[in-house]
């Protein structure tokens, strides 16, 4: 794996930004997988700002996000699409028909994840995949497990994962629902390009884990290193226990 190792949380979000300008500066209908969480906030002020400043044109681009909690609506506050309304898609120029979802509140999560990767199929695969990580090393909601499905599925999450996510529902962690839909870890290998996006000490243990570790389902995040094309772009906190660095 390629490490990239950066003096902050905001040189970070300058590198992962630059990457995706210079994605779509080369490849105008770039197909982008995008995360949500506290990680890549920064990295979308970015976007939105070289947006406005006329640096940036996502009109061609297609978006599939990661993940989606199972019951909330897209308007409900707390779902990752109002996250990402809020922090790029409503300021940005990409087309309405070429930003995917999976539906938190269809009626058959199976048949949901089955139209998803279909519809990533369709698009012709993920060029760039940028993911954060859990301080458990998942990726996505793909969570520590003795073994884990390939493809999009619904994920049951762990309680840490629901205490992370608390600050979307008020800090109320009983209102974070347990269930979620979920790129498979399948899905993430098989884009064309990834980079993984982490800051902070707290994500120490499991950047050592991903990157220097055994590769292994308990560590969801480092089956990357199968992947020929991974970059992990992180801060100095958070490549703190890499040896030899
Ligand atoms: P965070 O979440 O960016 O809020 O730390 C990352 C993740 O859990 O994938």
């Amino acid at each position: 794996m390629n490490v990239r190792i950066l003096k902050d949380e905001k040189a970070v979000a300058r590198a992962v930004a630059a990457r995706v300008i210079a994605t779509l500066a080369d490849r105008p209908a770039a197909v982008l997988g995008l995360p949500t969480g506290r990680t890549p906030i920064q990295l979308y002020a970015h976007l939105r700002a070289a947006y406005a400043s006329g640096r940036v044109d996502f009109s061609k681009a297609t978006t599939f996000n990661l993940d989606e909690f199972l019951g909330l609506a897209p308007d409900h506050p707390a779902s990752y699409r109002a996250f990402m309304e809020t922090h790029l898609f409503a300021h940005v120029n990409l087309s309405r028909r070429r930003i995917h979802f999976l539906n938190g509140v269809t009626s058959d999560p199976a048949a949901e994840c089955v139209r998803y990767e279909k519809a990533i199929a369709r698009a012709g695969g993920i060029d760039l995949q940028i993911l954060g990580i859990g301080g458990n090393g998942h990726i996505g909601f793909n969570e520590p497990a003795s073994g884990l499905l390939s493809d999009s599925h619904p994920a049951r999450l762990e309680p840490g994962t629901r205490r992370s996510n608390a600050d979307l529902f008020g800090g109320r962690v009983e209102a974070v629902p347990r269930e979620a839909l979920s790129m498979g870890v399948g899905t993430i290998l098989r884009s064309k390009a990834v980079i993984l996006v982490a800051t902070g000490a707290g994500k120490a243990d499991a950047i050592k884990a991903t990157v220097q570790g055994l590769v292994t389902t308990r560590v969801p995040a480092s089956l990357l290193q199968l992947h020929g094309a991974v970059e992990v772009v992180v801060d100095e906190a958070a490549a703190a226990g890499l040896v030899g660095r």
